[in-house]
């Protein structure tokens, strides 16, 4: 019999998914689960896996190699796409498609399979992705062509003995990992209404955060942050910590318009405490330590960056490219940054490096100052020349 692995996350789309392959095509189903920090039980996981016949079921914990391979490149690309979104469902779909196409080779598998639906990103970074990896496979995604509505999903998944979620009322589609969470459906596809209290889970309204505010020291190495209020921590415990800590204060929830790779806008709601805190943190100290050349440059870059993650080209070798010029950029950002949390603001309020390109005897209006003013004056003439060169033309065309 021919096997399909499968992308399986035990709810409700991706049972019925399981179910469906191994009538629709009489092949066996190989599913898969990643941990990649969504705080989801896993071993209940795959214990529904099993009850529903597969194969083989593989739990994987991809938490370390998420946090390194996918959540640091960003961190060190400030990885926002439309400025606003930091990536969390878009990085976690290239690892997650790397693991399929692993898992079918090994495995002589024919095919992988997904439930992500034919309106979204997510098909698209993990068909490309798994087909970069693994040109022979086949990549099937049955939500696309099915046409179930949720009525006759939960139809099938009682004929299929299926167990049927208790959260079935509610109304919100859901993806979280350990660098954020994304909700979607019901209310929030109305982009001029408020998002309603119980679409948050990661985030406290900001109104009701604590009355006094509380300070984080992100400590950097070489772009990364290794340091928390002066002590070292592992990366999976540093981002759940400042997740929980930034949270609670109201901080990174995101609301936007964004548009999406096939050409749908979408009004898209997250909570990314730790992302937003984390970013801006680092952004922050790349103005300290990067020329104003690097800098702005690097913005341009970053942003190129987000476009193809989002996008889902995580494969494309301009990537690569692009992360060569990060990554020396990125030896420089060592350093402290400072953050005040605050009833859902956040605000850097102190930073240092050892590669600080900060000059106090340049900058200070005191007596110490070392900066001869007099050289402006020269500077401002020729600074200005060709300004003032075509100001005279454009007034003498005129008149
Ligand atoms: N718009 C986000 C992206 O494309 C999130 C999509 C997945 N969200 C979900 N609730 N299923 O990356």
């Amino acid at each position: 019999m021919k096997k399909i692995v499968l992308a399986y996350s035990g709810g409700l789309d991706t049972s019925v998914l399981l179910k469906w392959i191994q009538q629709k095509y009489d092949a066996e189903v190989i599913s898969v689960t990643l941990d990649v920090g969504q705080k989801e039980d896993l071993d209940a996981v795959q214990a529904k896996a099993e009850s529903l016949g597969v194969l083989k079921h593989y739990s994987i914990d991809a938490r370390e190699e998420f946090v390194k391979d996918y959540v640091f490149p960003a961190i060190k690309a400030n990885g926002l796409y439309q400025e606003k979104y930091p990536l969390s469902t878009a990085l976690s779909r290239p690892l997650i498609a790397l693991k399929l196409a692993e898992i079918a080779e090994r495995e002589g598998a024919e095919a992988v399979a997904h439930g992500c639906t034919g309106k979204g990103n997510d098909q698209v970074r993990i068909e490309v992705t798994v087909r970069s990896i693994s040109p022979r496979l086949k990549v099937l995604a049955p939500i696309r062509e099915w046409g179930m509505t949720r009525d006759e999903e939960i139809e099938f998944a009682r004929a299929n003995g299926i167990p049927i979620p208790a959260d079935l009322d509610k109304p919100y589609s859901i993806d979280q990992n350990l660098w954020g969470r994304s909700i979607e459906c019901g209310l929030l596809e109305h982009p001029d209404v408020e998002p309603p209290e119980d679409a948050f889970e990661w985030t406290v309204p900001p109104e009701k955060a604590p009355d006094t505010p509380q300070y984080l020291t992100l400590k950097f190495e070489d772009g990364v942050p290794t340091g928390l209020n002066g002590e070292e921590m592992e990366p999976i415990e540093l981002i759940e910590t400042v997740n929980n800590v930034a949270g609670m204060h109201g901080i990174g929830r995101i609301d936007h318009i964004e548009d999406r790779l096939i050409g749908i806008k979408s009004r898209e709601v997250y909570e990314c405490p730790a992302a937003t805190v984390i970013i801006e943190a680092h952004k922050d100290l790349e103005k300290m330590v990067l020329t104003r050349h690097e800098y702005q440059f690097k913005r341009q870059v970053d942003a190129q960056w987000a476009f193809l993650v989002y996008t889902g080209l995580w494969m494309e070798p301009l990537r690569e490219d692009l992360e060569a010029f990060i990554e020396s950029t990125q030896t420089k950002v060592n350093g402290e940054v400072k953050v005040k949390l605050f009833k859902g603001s956040l605000r850097v309020v102190g930073r240092s490096s050892p590669r600080s390109l900060y000059d106090f005897k340049l900058a200070t209006y005191d007596r110490e100052t070392t900066f001869d003013q007099k050289l402006s004056e020269g500077f401002i003439e020729l600074w200005g020349l060709p300004t003032r060169i075509s100001n005279i033309i454009k007034r003498k065309g005129k008149s």
